[in-house]
């Protein structure tokens, strides 16, 4: 199987000549989230062969914030984590993670080092590995707490291990290999193996995707223990896991590329240019 995209090793980038304005230096700035905000995307555009996939979007997040992101089919909710994650370059406007970190002039790699965390629609676990040590991978990815991949694990390590499997409901399941959990749990396993990397802000792209209902209700849960610890952006097409999950807070409504709607989630599904796009479908 191939490697989870968020576990490729973790080389430090060479430290910068004096002077010189380089990736290595700006991602060991701290992200500085004083105002509040975790996420400032305004008039990104994104073009893709002269198809407008972005158009002038703005989206704010606030530390602690759980949004939720939904609209149809090429709407440009994936192209919006793709900007955030520095997989795709916008051809204008402006990407910052706090009020320093300008996401358009750093790699993938180093805005996953600055605590952006993003799990993608398929599950991507080692298969052949346990629950555990696909914990234990992810966390030793973690230069800030483990210098090396050989180093033991400490009270504090299996404590923390510990804690990410009773949060994401696999307790029971710690020595089965992650090949043989079901979709759901193999979904839950690789949130957790985000989690335990103690992410500022995390990204989820249609979690829910192929689930149980009993597993769906679960994950419903799982996200609303994480509001307020962590920022999250989830975008799913199910909407009572997103009316589960949203709560009192703002659903972002994304349409051709730009903001249709904004607002909670009974104002959202009650306007009528949002049933006229997606809800009435
Ligand atoms: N790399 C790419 N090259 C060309 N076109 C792309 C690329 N990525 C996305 N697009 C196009 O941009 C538009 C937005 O796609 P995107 O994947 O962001 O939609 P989405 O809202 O995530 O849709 P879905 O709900 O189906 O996942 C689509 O028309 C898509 O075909
Ligand atoms: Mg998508």
């Amino acid at each position: 199987m191939s490697q989870p995209e968020n576990l490729s090793p973790v080389i430090d980038e060479q430290a910068p000549a004096a002077g010189t304005a380089s990736y290595g230096h700006v991602v060991d700035e701290k992200l500085d989230t004083s105002h509040g905000t975790i996420l400032y995307l305004d008039d990104v555009t994104v073009t893709f062969d002269g198809f407008r996939a972005l158009n002038k979007l703005t989206l704010n997040i606030a530390v602690g914030e759980l949004r939720c992101i939904i609209g149809p089919n090429g709407a440009g909710k994936t192209t919006v984590m793709d900007v955030i994650t520095g997989k795709t370059r916008p051809d204008s406007g402006t990407a910052y993670f706090g009020q320093t970190l300008d996401l358009t002039r750093l790699s993938e790699h180093q805005i996953a080092r600055a605590g952006i965390g993003r799990k993608f629609q398929r599950p991507t676990v080692f298969e052949n590995h346990s629950v555990f040590e696909n914990l234990e991978m992810a966390m030793k990815t973690d230069k800030r707490v483990f210098p090396t991949l050989f180093a033991r694990l400490n009270g504090e390590m299996r404590e923390r291990i510990d804690a990410t499997l009773r949060l994401v409901r696999l307790e029971a399941a710690v020595e089965r290999s992650a090949g043989l959990l079901s979709h759901g749990q193999k979904q839950w396993l690789e949130i957790g193996m985000l989690l335990i990397q103690e992410p500022q802000l995390l990204l989820l792209d249609e979690p829910v995707a192929g689930m149980t209902d009993a597993e769906t209700d679960r994950t419903a849960e799982l996200l609303n223990e994480l509001r307020g610890k962590h920022s999250l952006v989830v975008v799913e097409h199910d909407m009572d896991f997103v009316s589960d999950i949203a709560q009192d807070g703002m659903v972002t409504v994304l349409h051709e590329g730009s903001v249709l709607a904004e607002g909670p989630m009974a104002k959202v599904q009650s306007d009528a240019r949002v049933i006229e796009v997606y809800l009435g479908r």
